[in-house]
């Protein structure tokens, strides 16, 4: 019998298994163009410096974006994470806000999707590489551990924890904030991969931990510095190239049901929501809340469709669906009128039912006076915990009022 993968590590969704259209054929057919990308391509400026779970594909954002942004119109993602939308809005020249429970997410947002000067951007290498090299001179008796570390020190060898600590205080002391938040973006992105977690999505202790070398953490994060800087130089490329100014995209922290938005205001709204149950957001992120001085509560307290609630709340289907709809009525309300909002969402499982996403937003749509006009779904295959295979669909659907 096939064995289940070790390790499901899986952050881009939207990739591979043939598609059914269904709904207006020229838009299915537009939708469709976005989901047929290549999966193995390397991902170009900034969207594979950080991982994410269930991050969009960056090409599926663009092509949306080039095919359904009117031009100037400003774009609105209520659900942002690592900021893939924002990053290609900014690469679109458009105006972008996007919405977040994560501050942990926005911050990796807020990095991935700003416009250095070529100067500017080999500061972070060169900055990088002198915290590491002061890191790598310093006695190792004189480390000590994360300041915010405590409650998270389990996760990590205790040489690997205070050299964390030592490049987290280098960084404190860089003079200039902007660069200094970047670094500590930097630092979230190698912090899982330095504890003992087994991935992002996978919060539990890997089988295969083995500690890592001493100093190996300072080498680690010169490299990432150097991939940064070269991501940022190859956005200013792209962008000059182009004659495209700079718009800073907006940020807030808040939750998407509640949010206050300008109304009849954007052109587009593209996102993707929290699949029903299939994720833990929060937990994914627990050791980098600390890290940004943040904390997490906030944002578990309003994290929808959590797996963690599907698991435990009998209620958890019928929650999910009235989030949803909530969200999507602020999303209509801020829209342009006639404007569509897209969306890549995936079907969900609790433990008796399996939750089928476009029906679900059909029926929302529907009680909203609005309508799923066309969509595209594609066929996942997905291992369970017992070896067993089942299937679910992703969708990329667009929904207007009518
Ligand atoms: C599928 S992910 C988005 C990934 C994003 N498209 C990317 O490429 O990085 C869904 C996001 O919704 C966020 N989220 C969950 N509940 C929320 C809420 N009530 N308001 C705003 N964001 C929420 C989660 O923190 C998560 O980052």
């Amino acid at each position: 019998m096939p064995q289940p993968p070790r390790r499901l590590k899986r952050s881009l969704m939207n990739t591979g298994g043939p598609v059914t259209r269904w709904g207006d054929p020229a838009l299915a057919a537009k939708l469709a163009e976005c989901l047929d990308v290549d999966p193995t391509a390397k991902l170009p400026f900034t969207h594979g410096f950080h991982t994410y779970p269930a991050r969009m594909h960056p090409e599926t954002a663009a092509r949306a974006i080039a095919r359904f942004a009117p031009k100037p119109a400003r774009l609105l993602d209520p659900f942002v994470g690592s900021g893939t939308t924002a990053l290609e809005a900014v690469r679109a020249g458009l105006a972008f806000t996007g919405v977040e429970i994560s501050a942990v997410a926005l911050e990796i947002a807020w990095a991935r999707s700003r416009v250095f000067r070529a100067d500017e951007a080999r500061l972070v290498e060169r900055e990088g590489h002198e915290i590491a090299e002061r890191a790598t001179r310093a006695r190792a008796s004189d480390l000590r551990e994360p300041e915010w570390g405590e409650g998270i020190e389990d996760w990590f060898s205790p040489h690997t924890f205070r050299e964390v600590g030592l490049l987290s205080e280098l960084i404190e002391e860089v003079r200039r904030p902007e660069l200094r938040r970047v670094l500590r973006v930097v630092l979230s992105s190698i912090l899982v991969r330095l504890s003992k977690q087994a991935s992002d999505s996978i919060t539990v202790v890997d089988r295969d931990y083995s500690p890592w070398r001493p100093k190996a953490a300072y080498k680690l994060f010169a490299d990432k510095c150097s991939e940064l800087s070269r991501s940022y130089a190859e956005l200013a490329q792209d962008m000059r190239g182009r004659g495209m100014p700079w718009l800073e995209p907006e940020f807030f922290l808040s939750d998407s049901r509640t949010v206050n938005l300008d109304r009849a205001a954007y052109g587009l709204a593209l996102s993707s929501p929290p699949y029903p149950g299939t994720y833990d957001y929060m937990f994914h992120h627990r050791l980098r809340f600390p890290l940004f001085g943040e904390d997490v509560s906030f944002a578990e307290e309003h994290e929808i469709g959590a797996r963690r609630d599907f698991k435990r709340r009998p209620d958890a289907v019928a929650r999910y669906r009235d989030d949803m709809k909530r969200v999507i009525a602020r999303v209509l309300d801020a829209l342009v009128p006639g404007a569509p909002f897209i969306m890549l969402v995936g079907d969900g499982r609790t433990a008796t039912e399996t939750v089928e996403a476009d029906r679900l937003l059909r029926e929302i749509a529907d009680e909203l006076g609005a309508r799923v006009a066309a969509g595209v779904s594609q066929e996942r295959s997905e291992w369970s915990f017992g070896a067993k295979k089942k299937r679910k669909a992703e969708h990329f659907l667009m929904l207007v009022r009518s």
